[in-house]
């Protein structure tokens, strides 16, 4: 009869114990086929803040939204921090979209450090006119920026079907007079693809996967491959977070980190005995019942063993 009554009583506490220890993937998400982790989050509060308000899910197509507009995103690639954007109104190799319609690529200041494109993405800036800062001496020295980026430059882009289909010789592209109607250029010479700034009528972008090497402006891929970074201390906080069954967020009004716990949120981790020891009196207060459950349990247990 003991036995039992103690049988019942473990079942009851094991409810809480679960309850209470950690919420692992309370802010891991889907939307259609990708999978949505640290540093991002489609519900306020989770991942880091530096991505926040940047991803929504509507009708299973995860779209990214900055100031410079919304782009589908086509892949998170968390081993590589990259995540890789679609623009429609991006020229691609069989349609030149020129009209001022795409994009660009600008994110908000204070979102800056976290955002990059990619180093090996190449930006093909389009019919900018000739009092384009791009040919004004932009952004220091006198030089033209326009240039290959990882064996992708406007030069092969000119073989295009999209040129043929608008009319265009390659050779009057090349060599006409006045500023090329292509310019390429990596992200970080100009750090902001704004077309309105930059006086262009379209852009297009591409990049490899390295160590691939492709031959021709056909097999590029067209989108923006942007890297994203967490400053190594964010991401040894959302680590340690993650390693005691804690979720990684931040405080919706001061974007300080947070790891969600479950029943409560910690400024560390959810180590109950770390943060007793360490914790203010108000903190420790806020999760006694949990702990104190969790050790009636394990007393429990052992009596039994
Ligand atoms: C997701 O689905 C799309 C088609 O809906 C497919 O092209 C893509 O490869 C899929 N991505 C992954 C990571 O499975
Ligand atoms: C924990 O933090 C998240 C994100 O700021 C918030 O939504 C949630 O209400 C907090 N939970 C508790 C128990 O305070
Ligand atoms: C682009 O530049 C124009 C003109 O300088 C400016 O009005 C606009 O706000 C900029 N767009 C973005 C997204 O920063
Ligand atoms: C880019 O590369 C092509 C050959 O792939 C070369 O002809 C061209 O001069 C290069 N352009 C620049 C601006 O370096
Ligand atoms: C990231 O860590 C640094 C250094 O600990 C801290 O100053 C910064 O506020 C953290 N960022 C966020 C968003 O919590």
């Amino acid at each position: 009869m003991a036995r039992l009554i103690l049988f019942i009583s473990l079942q009851l506490l094991f409810v809480p114990l679960v309850y209470s220890f950690g919420a692992p993937h309370v802010c891991r998400s889907y939307c259609g086929n990708i999978t949505i982790d640290y540093p991002f989050a489609l519900q306020p509060g989770c991942g880091h803040s530096g991505f926040r308000d940047l991803l929504f899910c509507i009708n299973d197509v995860l779209m990214f939204h900055i100031s410079s507009g919304s782009y589908r995103v086509l892949n998170i690639d968390y081993a590589y921090r990259s995540i890789t954007l679609h623009d429609p109104h991006l020229s691609t190799c069989d349609s030149i979209v020129l009209g001022g319609r795409g994009n660009g690529f600008v994110v908000e200041h204070w979102r800056a450090p976290y955002l990059n494109p990619s180093a090996d993405n190449v930006f093909m800036l389009l019919g900018c006119s000739t009092q384009s800062p791009l040919f004004q001496g932009f952004p220091a020295g006198n030089h033209v920026p326009c240039r290959n980026v990882s064996g992708m430059g406007c030069e092969e882009y000119y073989g295009c079907q999209g040129w043929m289909d608008l009319g265009l010789a390659r050779m009057g592209l090349a060599y006409g007079t006045g500023p090329p109607i292509c310019c390429a250029l990596p992200f970080d010479s100009i750090k902001s693809v704004n077309l309105s700034k930059l006086e262009c009528q379209g852009y297009s972008s591409a990049y490899t996967l390295a160590p691939l090497r492709v031959s021709g402006p056909a097999e590029w891929t067209y989108g923006i491959r942007v890297k994203y970074n967490v400053e190594a201390s964010n991401d040894s906080f959302c680590k340690a977070c993650e390693a005691t069954g804690g979720s990684c967020g931040h405080d919706v009004g001061r974007f300080g980190q947070l790891c969600m716990c479950g029943t409560w949120n910690s400024t560390s981790n959810c180590d109950t005995i770390m943060k007793l020891s360490v914790g203010g009196a108000t903190l420790a207060m806020d999760h006694l019942p949990g702990s104190l459950i969790a050790t009636i349990a394990f007393w429990l247990m052992s009596f039994r063993m």
